[in-house]
Order: structure tokens, then sequence, then C-alpha cells
């Protein structure tokens, strides 16, 4: 007894900022960003805020999946850029969507945080407790980086994703590994001064061990080989993690969904967003065979593979 996805949303701020604006308020270039990251532009929240920015996923994934608010029996919120500390941006989705019967709560695990609370949600269908579970990622990267360190604030976005996710009897596949800790990224100071400072080599270093390792061990749980996988989606980072990944699995590149150029890495947002993207685009197709990839900040990974 697993969850599928029933369906997806997104909500990206309207306003995006290029590569060449950033050049005019800080020391670097469309070729630097472009070259190291892959990233040719990124949505910035101006005006919404992260809660904002999640009930208008929520709201849309619940559109698509056809599913009544007062059906959605829990809320998880996956960010690490709450408005507030509480109430939990999962509590204003629950507020704002109307889903008067959920239990609503936030789960801070970075980047991997969507697939964290994707895994959490199943665990609750799995135990019997719940049926219907929205899980939305939602990040406003921009309030949470220094702007004044080039190395990194050029790397991140802002939006939201989210999927809502029904018990599915015959749902054979769901596969998981997990999650481990040792620091690297990391914010310091008083709370309110708290700026993300990170070692960037060390996390690429991190993201392609990280990667090939957790799809294979997900196949090898799943007896299957990379072949049968139809879709990877990765936590949008960067593309030469992405490509680095690729040439150590063997797998053709083409299994690799990314949109990273036009977001950014909007952390535990990628992955939802992207999943709408190609429900949207109709990439995504009954018995596909996908695995779900998150790794940063903690730092943390976590993978599951699942069948649409
Ligand atoms: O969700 C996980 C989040 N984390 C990540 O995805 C980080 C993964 N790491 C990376 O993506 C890469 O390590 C970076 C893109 C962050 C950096 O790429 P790199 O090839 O490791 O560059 P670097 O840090 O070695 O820097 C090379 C040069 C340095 O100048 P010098 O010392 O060679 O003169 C930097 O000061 O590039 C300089 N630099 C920049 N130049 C223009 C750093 N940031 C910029 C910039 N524009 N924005």
């Amino acid at each position: 007894m697993i969850g599928r996805v029933c369906g997806t949303g997104s909500y990206l701020p309207i306003r995006t900022v290029s590569n060449d604006e950033l050049s005019h308020v800080m020391e670097t270039s469309d070729e630097w960003i472009r070259e190291r990251t892959g990233i040719r532009f990124r949505h910035v929240a101006l005006e919404e805020t992260t809660s904002d920015m999640a009930a208008e996923a929520a709201a849309r994934a619940l559109k698509n999946g056809e599913v009544n608010a007062d059906e959605i029996e829990l809320i998880l919120t996956a960010t690490s850029s709450s408005d507030v500390i509480y109430p939990s941006a999962a509590c204003i989705v629950q507020k704002r969507i109307g889903a008067q019967n959920a239990l609503a709560f936030d789960l801070n695990g970075a980047c991997s945080g969507f697939v964290i609370a994707f895994n959490t949600a199943q665990a609750y269908i799995r135990a019997g407790i719940y049926k219907t579970i929205l899980v939305v990622g939602a990040e406003s990267m921009s309030r949470l980086v220094d702007w004044s360190d080039r190395s990194t604030s050029v790397l991140f976005g802002d939006g939201a994703g989210a999927a809502v996710f029904e018990l599915c009897k015959d749902a054979p596949y769901e596969h998981v590994v997990g999650v481990r800790g040792d620091t690297l990224i990391r914010v310091g100071g008083p709370c309110r001064e708290q700026r993300m400072t990170m070692d960037g080599q060390a996390v690429f270093r991190f993201a392609v061990t990280t990667i090939p390792q957790c799809v294979n061990e997900l196949c090898q749980k799943a007896g299957v080989t990379p072949d049968d996988v139809d879709w990877v989606i990765c936590h949008q980072a960067n593309v030469r993690i992405l490509d680095a990944s690729i040439r150590r699995l063997g797998m053709p590149a083409e299994k690799f969904y990314r949109n990273l150029d036009r977001y950014a890495n909007t952390s535990a947002a990628s992955i939802p967003l992207a999943l709408d993207e190609m429900r949207e685009k109709g990439l995504l197709q009954s018995g596909q065979r996908i695995i779900l990839v998150g790794f940063g900040g903690g730092l943390t990974w976590a993978g599951v593979m699942m069948e649409v």
C-alpha cells in the first residue's frame, strides 16, 4: 500500500533576473554563470512570500488532481525559507486552500526536502494513518543567500511545486534510500542575520558521488537496472553535476530531466517544479519508472523510485 501522485502544481514568481542583470550589481558575468552552472536566469520573489508560492502551487495541484481541499488529511511543506517559524508554511497553506481536515507541518531537509517529505508521506500512507496527502516544496532562496557572496548568490532561485498523493493499493514500486548529515552548508550568527555559506566544490564532489550511488542502490533494491528506468529527476543544482553523474552511471542523458537553466537552484522546490513541468509537457506516462534524487544542505541526500 503506497501513495501515487494524482496531481501536481507549481508557482514561479513573475519577476525573472538574468545573469546579465546580476553582472550589473556584482562582479560576475553571464559567461561565467552559464559555463560553471548552466543557469541562464532565475525567478525572484519580490512580492510573494514562501507561503504565498506554496499555497498557489498546492491549489494548482488539487485542481490538477481533481481533489477537494477537505479530502487532504496531511500537508507536508518542505522548506528551509519559511516566512516565520510559526505558523509553519504548511499551516498557512492549510488555511489558504481551506484544507480544514488536514494536519500540517513543515520539514526542513534543505535541497533534499521534497524527497524526504515524499518518503514521509509514503510512510504515513503505508502505516494506514492517512490516505490523501499534499506535499509541497517551496523556497525563497533569494532571501537566504548573501548577495555580497557572488560564488553562492548567483546559483539560487525562488519557486514552489506541489504533489497530491493518494492511496493506491496495487502500486508496485517504492524504494527508498536515506539521509546522512555532516554539515558543509550552514548559516551562522544570530537568527535574523543568518545567511548561507557554502563550500561549493565540496558539495559538488558530494553530489557527483551521491547521485550515481543513489540511482544504483535504488535499482538494486528494486531488482532492476538503470536501463529499466524511464526518468531520473535530480535536484536541479548545476548542469555539470548532472553531466558528471550521467557519465558515471553510463545512462543516456535524455533520461535526466533538466530545467535549471530557467529556474536556477530552487532547493526543495526543484523536484516538484520539474514533476509539474513534465506532467504539463506530457512526458509522464502511466507505468513509467521514475527515480527522484535530492541532495544538499546538511549534507543530506534522499532518493526514491516510484511508478507514475
Ligand atoms: O543544492 C546544492 C547546492 N550547492 C551546489 O550546487 C554547489 C555545487 N558546486 C558548484 O556548483 C560549483 O562548485 C560552483 C558553481 C559553486 C563554483 O564552480 P567552481 O568551478 O568550483 O569554481 P571555483 O569556486 O573554483 O571558482 C573559480 C573562480 C574563482 O576565482 P579565482 O580564485 O580562480 O580567481 C572564484 O572567485 O571563479 C570565481 N567566481 C566567480 N567569478 C565570476 C566565483 N563565483 C563567481 C561568479 N562570477 N559568480
